[in-house]
């Protein structure tokens, strides 16, 4: 085989095979490609597409490039969560202790960062001391032991989407439907669970705008799962503004902690979602039977406070100090903080979810090189919601920052991320749709 060929076919618009498609994967793995020509590859998928034969083709072979894991040894059905990335998208520190606490096995190794979306491993090490780089045995110790554990992948997972992922970044081939499902799915299905619910987002701070985009991800993605014996659901939610009040490390983390300690009202978007998604995980775990006995379960776990002490006992594990869960503003000790004020008065009409979470990486809350040190104190904490009243002496927001020159940076971007209008905006859903 010519893997030239493989490109110019894709280029072309035609199909290509199962051994083109596993050949062409291995080659650049183990060294055989030049970076150039896996990028054009990936361009040609971005421009043409791929078959559902094709794009499972692609998802096997990543998830078949590095280890796959074995949670057999664990006992019960071991449920993972997956967001497609968002902003203010703390859902992952709240759901996974609240499923725990109902009785749920959570297994999930998590992500980074992502361009203005943040990463739970990021939110994580907001606690001093927190290490999310464990081995084997160290995951399958907690999961036993909390019935919950959220880690940084382990071992050599997918190599081919680490490869792929370093390309796309900078060659501007992220967003595509067969390459945003590849990635997630190789990822989830190599790292084990029995059952998956995927939170894919849509709007102006996903990765996928529109809706009919982001129901076309969802619907790829259950099929690749439940085709390979994973129960997969996936959940439409809105990503038009940011879905909690805190963008940023450690205020995610202690926004996380205020939900799980009765803080937060239920009505709150954030917690609503999280309730969402956690049922959607009680049941395709068998531990509830229908979406309403899930979501008192866990109302339940949240009110008695026992998901906080699963949140609390999984940070313990990980080697997090819990003096910082138990007195959270200890997480937002940043040396400025600042307030923003609305130039006018009238509702807030619209927030660019995405402009705000280039913001808070603008203050150190987020990478712009691979090796950016994320500042775990610095974001942003809005004060208001869209639909809120505003005056122009009432902050909209407020900026914590180490920095004076982040600082000065930021602030006109989250002043410009906000339109101030006279009538009040509609309410959007915050769930679009649900693929099963
Ligand atoms: N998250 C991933 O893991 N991969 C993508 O391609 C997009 C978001
Ligand atoms: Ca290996």
């Amino acid at each position: 085989m010519v893997l030239l060929d493989v490109i110019e076919k894709k280029r072309d618009g035609l199909e290509n095979s199962t051994e083109e498609i596993r050949a062409f994967v291995k080659a650049f793995v183990d060294g055989e490609l030049q970076d150039a020509q896996v990028s054009a590859w990936m361009m040609a998928i971005c421009c043409r597409g791929m078959s559902e034969r094709e794009i499972a083709d692609l998802t096997l072979t990543m998830m078949h490039s590095g280890d796959v894991i074995d949670l057999s040894d664990l006992p019960g059905i071991k449920v993972d969560k997956h967001s497609t990335g968002g902003v203010g998208d703390t859902t992952t520190l709240v759901v996974a202790p609240l499923v725990a606490a109902c009785g749920g096995t959570v297994a999930k190794m998590s992500g980074r960062g992502l361009a203005h979306s943040g990463g739970t491993l990021d939110k994580l090490e907001s606690v001093p001391g927190v290490c999310i780089e464990r081995s084997m045995e160290d995951f399958k110790h907690i999961v036993r032991k909390t019935g919950v554990a959220v880690i940084g992948q382990s071992g050599d997972l997918v190599p081919a989407d680490k490869k792929m992922y370093a390309l796309r970044d900078v060659t501007g081939t992220v967003k595509s439907i067969p390459l945003i499902a590849s990635s997630i799915m190789s990822k989830k299905l190599a790292a084990g669970a029995d059952a998956i619910v995927l939170d894919v987002k849509t709007g102006n701070g996903a990765f996928m705008n529109t809706f009919e985009d982001s129901r076309k991800l969802a619907r790829e993605m259950v099929k690749l799962g439940n085709n390979l014996g994973r129960k997969t659901v996936a959940v439409i939610t809105d990503m038009n503004r940011p879905l909690g009040m805190a963008i940023g490390n450690g205020l995610e983390m202690k926004e996380a902690i205020e939900v799980l300690t009765g803080k937060v009202p239920l009505s709150d978007p954030l917690v609503r979602v999280c309730m969402i998604l956690g049922s959607y995980m009680l049941k395709v775990s068998g531990i509830a039977e229908t979406l309403d006995d899930a979501e008192t379960k866990l109302t339940e776990a949240l009110v008695s406070g026992r998901g906080y002490e699963k949140l609390r006992a999984m940070i313990e594990e990980l080697g997090g100090d819990t003096s910082f869960t138990d007195e959270p503003e200890k997480l937002a000790d940043a040396a400025l903080c600042v307030p923003i004020y609305p130039e006018k008065e009238g509702y807030m009409g619209s927030i660019d979810a995405r402009e705000l979470g280039i913001a808070a990486a603008v203050l150190g809350a987020g990478r712009f090189k691979k090796d950016d040190v994320i500042d775990p104190a610095v974001g942003i904490l809005m004060k208001k919601r869209c639909g809120d009243r505003v005056a122009p002496e009432e902050p909209f927001a407020v900026i914590y920052a180490n920095d004076e020159d982040k600082l000065k940076a930021a602030e006109p971007m989250i002043k410009g991320a906000v339109v101030i209008t006279d009538e009040k905006p509609e309410d959007l859903p915050l769930v679009y749709d649900v693929i099963e």
